[in-house]
């Protein structure tokens, strides 16, 4: 059984993270996608409503789950049984904390590899600092978030 856990922040879930999920899916018999329990960084939507919000989205699909996660990533790696972690890469710039992230879990846990995957050119400027800053001013969210989430996003950052 091949596993993989996708971990994040998801704050909030963008289209850059819907297409990682969807090719990671395809490689795998088993994906967890995780949320982040961060309680040094303030997020604009709290680990319950960013766990549903992706549940919603990745709806019924027998291979994908979505929880949440305290601590080491590693830890809860292993907890899960997973051999691999993925990450999506968008441009060279994510590529020196990616590349330290990588390493530094390899260190802590040699069995488990990092898979980098790429999503589409389209999203390789998306990410969620970006629609919060966007959602916050205002801003058209479409091509940046799934549809379906789009008005709760909005709303949520604009101060609703
Ligand atoms: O979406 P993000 O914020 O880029 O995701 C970062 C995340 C959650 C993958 C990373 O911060 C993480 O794994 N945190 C868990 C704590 C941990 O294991 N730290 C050591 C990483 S080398």
């Amino acid at each position: 059984m091949r596993t993989a856990i996708y971990p994040g922040s998801f704050d909030p879930v963008t289209l850059g993270h819907w297409d990682i999920i969807q090719r990671a899916e395809r490689l795998v018999d088993q994906l967890v996608v995780a949320v982040l329990h961060n309680p040094s960084k303030t997020s604009a939507f709290t680990v319950e409503e960013r766990v549903a919000m992706l549940r919603e989205l990745v709806g019924e699909r027998p291979k994908v789950t979505v929880t949440s996660f305290h601590g080491l990533l590693v830890d809860f790696a292993k907890s899960q049984g997973a051999q691999f972690i993925v990450r999506g890469v968008r441009a060279f710039s994510d590529f020196e904390y990616e590349f330290q992230m990588a390493l530094m879990n390899r260190k802590l846990a040699p069995e488990l590899e990092t898979v980098f995957l790429m999503p589409k050119e389209k999203y390789s400027a998306v990410s969620s600092r970006l629609v919060r800053e966007i959602g916050s001013m205002g801003g058209n969210l479409s091509d940046l978030v799934p549809a379906t989430l789009r008005e709760r996003i909005a709303e949520r950052l604009s101060g609703g």
